[in-house]
């Protein structure tokens, strides 16, 4: 399975010149023979857009939320076939910040099983909102992890990509380390592979998000278990955002 470095530009990137300019300056510097897919989620008013007018083909892209209905009264929602129709591959599901403004659980297992079966490749992000020394946390991350893929099939392991973004690590000053987020990464392993066995947990390809810049990503990028980011920040500048591509292609 390929490492995925997904980009979730938030709203700091609000008019197509502007992603335009940015998307040309980071398929510029991404590095030559590249082996781990690339992602960029823009908001989903210029994602469709940016998608059409981007004429390479290393950077696929992908959008930051998506309902879990395909059509039908639903003011203001957007369908997974219509970001697949627009050349849409990836989608953020159940980011904190979503989570924060009411996504439940059972509405990021409702989106995710919507998007999957869309042919859109979710990015469903879990993580605890806070740490404890008592370990409670990990009652919380268990939880978050198994009703957030309460109605994907086993079958379907590779067909996600689980995001460890844990709210207290998002906008922080620094990313914690990388012996944190692997024992998390493994916690969400062992989770996994409880409800589906081994051999499938295997194939849920596991990121982490919250915090990361190139310095960081070097560390992740050379700790086992992390198969790919979610930088925020650090994606809407060129420079930082090819060189966390870089240090994954070691
Ligand atoms: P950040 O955002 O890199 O700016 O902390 C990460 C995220 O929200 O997933």
């Amino acid at each position: 399975m390929k490492k995925l470095i997904v980009g979730n530009w938030k709203l700091y990137v609000s008019t197509p010149a502007e992603g335009k300019k940015l998307i040309r300056d980071i398929d510029k510097k991404l590095p030559r023979g590249l082996k781990v897919e690339v992602a960029l989620c823009p908001q989903v008013s210029l994602a469709p857009l940016l998608k059409s007018s981007y004429g390479g083909k290393r950077i696929a892209f992908g959008t930051q939320d998506v309902f879990f209905e395909e059509g039908g009264a639903h003011t203001g929602q957007t369908s997974p076939k219509a970001l697949v129709s627009s050349g849409i591959k990836y989608v953020i599901i159940g980011h904190a910040e979503r989570r924060r403004e009411g996504d439940t659980d059972d509405i990021v297992a409702k989106k995710a099983i919507t998007a999957i079966k869309a042919k859109l490749h979710p990015v469903i992000c879990v993580g605890e909102p806070t740490r404890d020394t008592e370990g409670a946390y990990l009652t919380y991350l268990t939880n978050n992890v198994v009703s957030s893929l309460a109605r994907i099939n086993a079958v379907d392991a590779s067909k996600f990509t689980i995001a460890y973004d844990p709210l207290w690590a998002i906008g922080a000053a620094e990313a914690p380390s990388p012996r944190i987020v692997a024992e998390a990464v493994m916690f969400i392993r062992k989770t996994i592979a409880d409800m589906w066995g081994r051999e499938r947990a295997l194939k849920v390809r596991i990121i982490y998000g919250g915090s990361v810049n190139a310095e960081s990503a070097a560390l992740f990028a050379a700790t086992p278990g992390i198969q790919g980011l979610l930088p925020g920040r650090a994606s809407v500048n060129a420079e930082e955002f090819t060189n966390i591509v870089r240090a994954f292609q070691k």
